[in-house]
């Protein structure tokens, strides 16, 4: 199982940045808000351009945005594998994936977990990644809601229908050791407060392999 693990949480982003740095975390998770899509706003392009010079880490950034087009041109210059949209956002998500794969970067749709996944069928023939919320996009530290795991099988489910093998399932919000067993159907797991809040960073990115 591969690890992204989100800062969102932290209270001292580069000490734990630098931390991350020593363990064999897959990710760093970079959650972005706008306050409009989502309520809460983080920090602004001008600081978290810097991220770069505390980790070597690739970045899965995840953008609770309404309107990515800026983001998306901003993050692809920093050291990122993966950029995801929402699929609720108004506007053209397919010229958005078409955007982030100009930067040659891969390229995830979330789905929130009222959204249906009929929604996102129209995506996935561009899209590298599904990333499933299995709380509602916002803010850390929330509980993980149970029926993200039958949301992840219907999903697999769908990938084998439509043939397309190489999109990897990415759950976000509330994983931890006693969620973990919800998120098997996954192939990565993003965890934030659950490794941030706590004094071994390592041993619980063990927990969750
Ligand atoms: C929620 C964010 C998540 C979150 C994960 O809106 O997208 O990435 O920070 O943090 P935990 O693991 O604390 O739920
Ligand atoms: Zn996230």
């Amino acid at each position: 199982m591969k690890v992204s693990v989100s800062f969102l949480s932290s209270d001292n982003i580069p000490r734990d940045l630098k931390k991350l740095n020593d363990t064999d975390c897959d990710y760093i998770h970079v959650d972005i808000m706008d306050g409009i899509f989502v309520k809460n706003k983080t920090m602004p392009w001008s600081e978290m351009k810097n991220i770069y010079k505390y980790t070597d880490k690739r970045l899965d950034v995840h953008l609770m945005v309404s309107d990515p087009t800026k983001y998306i041109k901003n993050y692809s210059s920093l050291n990122t594998e993966y950029i995801t949209i929402h699929s609720e956002i108004p506007g053209d998500i397919t010229s958005y994936i078409r955007l982030i794969k100009s930067y040659n970067i891969k390229a995830g749709i979330a789905i929130k977990p009222n959204t249906n996944i009929r929604d996102i069928i129209p995506y996935l023939p561009y899209v590298d990644l599904i990333l499933v919320m299995s709380v509602e996009p916002g803010e850390g530290g929330q509980e993980f809601i149970p029926s993200s795991y039958d949301k992840v099988k219907e999903i697999r489910h769908l990938l084998k229908e439509y043939k397309l093998n190489n999109i990897i399932i990415n759950i976000d919000g509330g994983v931890n050791n006693n969620t973990k067993s919800m998120c098997v159907d996954c192939d990565m797991v993003v965890s934030g407060s659950y490794i941030v809040k706590s004094d071994n960073f390592q041993n619980k990115i063990d927990s969750l392999r």
